[in-house]
């Protein structure tokens, strides 16, 4: 079936969920206007502004996701909430020790999404010195980008690091210097090397050498455990290549983008279509991740953009049955809870200190990617990262 086709045929479900996206965020956007939310206790947003806490690495979808809805819908709701979200952030900047590499999660949603929306000259200064920051955790000697502060993790690149180098991309347009581009390009060509396994699927955390490329050992990070393929992981992967593909055009990144949509669609399959947390852990106890879902709807309708004809339908079909499982299974669109999608987890099990297992839980980018990923179908080729 064509691209179109497809779209057509769920045209009355993603006009529907659109709406019930409106409805909710635009009451939410105002509720929750001074606050810059995680997660939801007792149905009621949560708020991470003090403290380090204001340096989280999430606390850019919240303005983000006001972003996508304005462009939408060009509703001042979202814009003021929005630009509040991103003035309250500048608190981040008191922190800088605790500033990582995901400054593209955190200002490139937001203040990038601003720039790119109303021209906003501080948003663009945010965006840029922020891409700055990025560009100073590459390793020269290893050519790869350093995930996080602290002297025992500066050999350390997760796979998370493929959503932040589009605001490498983007500041390498901007100002016109194509180190910031060649940068992003070494770090993703060091994540298809030794994050993408032969199967398609992927290694979370690879700790490398310091002075010279290679990998010393890899870590299974938020996952089962080491050799396991963390489903959000993945998803980052599948979005993370499509994006540098679209940023570049290099063939390489689009062959890698599809080869980790392979698997994370074979896998997802297997539990109709709604994403267990780790696709090579023991079958029981089973645990799912919305989030992992979402994020990865959104990079197979961009592959399914960039494919020729007859593999359009794989990834756009793959993408529509799973957001379509989500939406039934795990959208909450009552007024008493804050948050849309349900059941996402940090990590394998949220596993307690005690090592018991903690509870599903909404966060705030299984809302932002379930939304994006709407839009998009529904026309949008607004491209926020
Ligand atoms: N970037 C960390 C996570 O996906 O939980």
């Amino acid at each position: 079936m064509s691209y179109q086709n497809i779209i057509d045929q769920n045209r009355e479900w993603i006009d529907s969920t659109f709406n019930k996206l409106d409805e909710k965020l635009s009451r939410t956007s105002v509720k929750s206007r001074d606050k810059i939310p995680y997660t939801t206790k007792n149905g009621e947003h949560d708020s991470r502004t003090t403290g380090p806490d204001i340096a989280w690495w999430t606390n850019g979808f919240w303005g983000g996701l006001m972003w996508l809805m304005y462009e939408a819908t060009k509703k001042d709701c979202y814009r003021i909430t929005a630009e509040n979200a991103e003035k309250i952030m500048d608190g981040a900047f008191n922190y800088i020790d605790e500033i990582h590499h995901d400054v593209g999660f955190t200002w490139h949603i937001m203040s990038g999404a601003s720039y790119a929306l109303t021209g906003n000259r501080k948003s663009r200064d945010r965006d840029l010195f922020t891409a700055m920051t990025l560009m100073s955790r590459y390793n020269i000697d290893g050519e790869y980008i350093v995930a996080w502060p602290g002297k025992d993790k500066r050999g350390w690149s997760i796979i998370d690091c493929l959503m932040n180098i589009p605001q490498l991309y983007w500041a390498s347009r901007e100002i016109g210097d194509d180190r910031f581009k060649k940068v992003a390009m070494k770090h993703a060509d060091m994540a298809m090397r030794d994050h993408v396994r032969e199967d398609g699927s992927v290694v979370h955390i690879v700790e490398h050498y310091l002075d010279k490329v290679g990998v010393v050992k890899t870590h299974g990070g938020q996952g089962y455990g080491e050799g396991s393929c963390w489903s959000r992981g993945a998803s980052w992967a599948v979005y993370g290549f499509i994006l540098s593909y679209i940023h570049t055009g290099e063939q390489r990144y689009l062959d890698t983008a599809k080869k980790t949509a392979k698997y994370f669609i074979e896998n997802v399959k297997k539990t109709d279509w709604l994403p267990v947390i780790d696709f090579k852990a023991p079958p029981t106890p089973v645990g799912f991740d919305s989030t992992a879902g979402a994020v990865t709807a959104c990079g197979l309708i961009e592959i399914a953009k960039h494919v020729d004809d007859d593999e359009k339908d794989y990834y756009l079909s793959a993408a529509v049955n799973m957001l379509r499982a989500m939406e039934s299974a795990w959208c909450d669109w009552s007024e008493t809870e804050d948050s849309i999608l349900q059941n996402g987890t940090e990590r394998y099990w949220n596993e307690r200190k005690d090592g018991s297992l903690g509870d599903p839980m909404p966060i705030i980018y299984g809302d932002f990617f379930f939304a994006e990923a709407i839009l998009k179908l529904r026309g949008s080729d607004f491209l926020i990262w």
